[in-house]
């Protein structure tokens, strides 16, 4: 909240010093004009054919601007994790230049496992800082599709499985990108939850779990956050593409949620001229038309809002109003970024920006387990310690598709226990396994050789040889963001650890207790050995800072805090995707596209593990510390509340254990009974405090109707009448105090249960 006020006057400061251009300056030349005012006068100063070049890409990342008014280009940029390096004018390839390395900051899933906006606060910033500083309009990111299946190639650009969770956590990022006159540019809108089959897929899921679950974090970034643009995602939904999708863009997005930004199509995500003018879009960008992978540049006036829009207006088919009202959102999206002055020149490799990375990466990081308090390592003079693991020594910040990111420097796990345990212990590395000694992006290679020739069985032999005696081994593996590991346009097989790493794992707990798994990916794994390890640790893709990160949090330097933003299950069929949701689709009979039904509804995630009495392997806001904490009584100023009241709960916690640490307490929702199923409970509010040893915070939640609404098709938002709890605990599946309520709509005080009110909107509690 300090950090928004703070940056919003900063804002202001910077609007408030325009320059003056004198009388005869052109209105949308006026920086003190109003932005609809400098639209509407730069649209009245352009031709037929600069409204249609402003609406589709002119090379792979950017779309021109208007030469001769002196409107710059538009560029954009991936997203959302780093600046990615440039690529040819018409070419995936680099372009080569030497200038354009980045910090690569954490992965989304960590972001969203830190459940602190002021780090994604501090992300956004960062980001655009380096944006700025290699002139982007528009960063391709941040990413919200609801983690449905642990098998999404994709997850680990997105913030996990709960709605109300991610909705916090996007805000502070988009506000802060913005804030310094950068875009973000939400994606991938909507109902984009795998990658197998990501272009034909059909999804066909009803309006409750379309509101409830899948739309909260896009309409939070876009109706809280202020996007001032959106990606439409590769998928179908109501069998039309979802970068011109009616339902998404029109009646929800533009209709609903009054978004004035711009529509950007996924690369390659248009389809249909028709359909782009009708339903939508306003810029296309990366179709592959004839002639495009050969780099000629003509291809672009081949795009579907090209000479084709053009040709449908020309003989008639179409008038222009649609072609204005995009103009009007692209020019409104240039004025707010590449035509504003009074931003800075931003910053690139800063060491704010590997500060900030670091930081982000220790407060995700998410101790899973912690046997015998294994961590953090204790190590006395002359210690041994031995790391073991492919994902030790291997970047992981190539790779993954278009996340990939080419860096200044990337501190490996590894190289960050050297560091960390200089003059403290002895660090040996074994193997362990091989699993892809590829290294390479789209041209950025990270320039390791990791061959290895040795049969899995003596690298197993080497690393419990080594492990046997040693004062802790630390395994370091997972995913790699290589197809099929936690990579765009593949999903994975199974949610086995590839590689046979449990074989490893199980051969180093047979020799050695003091055993660290440190689990690298942005997905839940199987871990058959978890009660034979002494620590598991989840690590997911920690950016240029990696090594740090990591070694601050073994090492005790940072007592972890990060919680679980999504359900690790015991296995796949305790996946409701997967036990009733159809994955992946089912191909029709006559043509590409397969068909994909949500059956599961809103029982996603820890919806559907209460539902069906589900043990999770750790559950969704699981994650340990190093010190305890003690949950007071709950209490509540009222017992009852109706639609212009609020309750506000409050919880002590205090410190109990001897060091210094944070703790998520997590309030969630239960409805005793509803005209439809409602999850046993959901998340509603949630906050992160640090703690002294000894200390006591009182954290307070102030619950308004909308934290009890649901999503009733035939009535919109709901808030039924009828008795609720609030549940406040550590994790979905430690909750340490419940406390009962009412809630009347105040028109049916004396009427039936299950009477109900409307409401606009539902985020729940803040
Ligand atoms: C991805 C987007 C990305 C775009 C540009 C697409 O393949 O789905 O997330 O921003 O490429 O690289």
């Amino acid at each position: 909240m300090k950090l928004s006020i703070l940056f919003s006057t900063v804002a202001l400061a910077l609007a408030a010093s325009p320059v003056s251009l004198g009388a005869d300056t052109p209105v949308y030349k006026d920086q003190t004009a109003p932005l609809e005012a400098r639209v509407d006068d730069a649209l009245s100063r352009m031709t037929l054919r600069e409204k249609i070049d402003i609406i589709h890409a002119q090379s792979k990342f950017c779309s021109p601007g208007v030469p001769r008014l002196g409107i710059p280009e538009l560029w954009t940029t991936d997203g959302p994790h780093g600046i990615r390096a440039e690529v040819l004018w018409d070419e995936w390839d680099q372009a080569g230049w030497t200038n354009d390395s980045c910090v690569a900051f954490p992965a989304l899933t960590c972001l969203a496992a830190t459940w602190n906006p002021d780090m994604a606060a501090l992300y956004g910033r960062s980001l655009a800082e380096e944006a700025r500083y290699r002139g982007k309009d528009v960063v391709l990111g941040p990413g919200v599709n609801m983690y449905r299946t642990p098998l999404n190639g994709r997850n680990f650009e997105y913030m996990g499985e709960d709605p109300y969770l991610a909705s916090v956590m996007v805000v502070p990022y988009v506000k802060a990108l913005q804030n310094e006159g950068v875009a973000a540019c939400v994606k991938h809108y909507a109902l984009n939850n795998q990658e197998i089959n990501r272009h034909t897929t059909n999804v066909i899921v009803d309006d409750r779990a379309l509101y409830e679950i899948y739309l909260p974090a896009f309409k939070a970034a876009v109706v809280d956050g202020g996007a001032w643009s959106i990606m439409g995602s590769y998928n179908r939904y109501l069998d039309e593409h979802c970068c011109h999708n009616n339902r998404l863009l029109m009646q929800i997005l533009k209709g609903e949620w009054g978004f004035d930004g711009a529509v950007i199509s996924d690369w390659g995500g248009a389809h249909d001229t028709p359909q782009a003018i009708a339903n939508g879009l306003d810029i296309e960008f990366g179709t592959w038309t004839d002639g495009l992978q050969d780099g000629r540049s003509k291809a672009y006036d081949n795009y579907f809002l090209a000479d084709p829009y053009i040709a449908a207006i020309e003989s008639g088919q179409v008038g222009t109003d649609e072609l204005d009202d995009k103009a009007r959102r692209v020019l409104r999206l240039l004025f707010r970024t590449s035509m504003a002055s009074g931003y800075g020149h931003g910053s690139l490799c800063s060491d704010e920006h590997y500060a900030a990375a670091r930081r982000i990466g220790a407060d995700g990081i998410v101790l899973l387990a912690n046997r015998d308090n294994t961590l953090p390592m204790n190590l006395s003079d002359g210690a041994r310690v031995l790391v073991v693991g492919e994902n030790a020594i291997k970047m992981m910040t190539v790779g993954g598709g278009s996340s990939s990111l080419k860096v200044q420097r990337e501190l490996t796990p590894l190289d960050g226990l050297r560091e960390a345990l200089k003059g403290k212990a002895t660090v040996d590395y074994a193997r362990g396994y091989v699993g892809d000694i590829t290294g390479e992006y789209n041209g950025v290679t990270s320039g390791q050789n990791l061959a290895d020739s040795r049969t899995p069985a003596e690298l197993i032999e080497e690393a419990v040889g080594k492990a046997r005696g040693a004062d802790y081994v630390v395994f370091v593996g997972g995913l790699n963001k290589s197809p099929g590991q936690d990579c765009e346009d593949a999903d994975r097989s199974g949610l086995e650890l590839p590689y046979a790493q449990d074989d490893v794992i199980r051969a180093l707990a047979a020799v050695n207790p003091r055993l660290i798994v440190v689990n690298v990916s942005g997905n839940a794994v199987a871990m058959p050995w978890v009660d034979s390890v002494g620590a598991v640790v989840q690590a997911w893709f920690l950016g240029s800072e990696c090594g740090n990160s990591l070694a601050d949090v073994l090492t005790g330097a940072v007592n972890p805090s990060g919680k679980l933003p999504f359900t690790f299950p015991r296995r796949l069929s305790d996946v409701a995707a997967h036990a009733v949701g159809q994955y992946p689709g089912v191909k029709r009979a006559d043509s590409p596209i397969h068909d994909e039904r949500y059956d599961e509804g809103i029982f996603t995630g820890y919806r559907w593990h209460d539902s069906r009495n589900i043990e999770p392997l750790f559950a969704f806001g699981h994650g340990l510390s190093y010190t305890t904490f003690e949950y007071g009584q709950l209490t509540a100023d009222n017992s009852e509340m109706n639609p212009g009241s609020t309750i506000t709960l409050s919880m002590p916690v205090k410190n109990t254990g001897s060091r210094a640490g944070a703790e998520v307490v997590q309030l969630y929702i239960a409805d005793n009974e509803s005209s439809l199923p409602r999850p046993q409970k959901e998340l509603k509010g949630f906050s992160k405090v640090y703690l002294q040893p000894g200390e006591t915070a009182t954290v307070t939640f102030t619950v308004d109707k909308t934290a009890l609404s649901f999503y009733d098709p035939a009535r919109g938002w709901v808030a039924e009448d009828g008795d609720f709890k609030a549940l406040v605990g550590a994790a979905s599946d430690d909750i340490r105090a419940t406390l009962p309520f009412t809630y009347r709509n105040e028109t049916a005080q004396n009427s039936n249960n299950n009477s109900s009110e409307p409401v606009s909107g539902a985020l729940g509690c803040r």
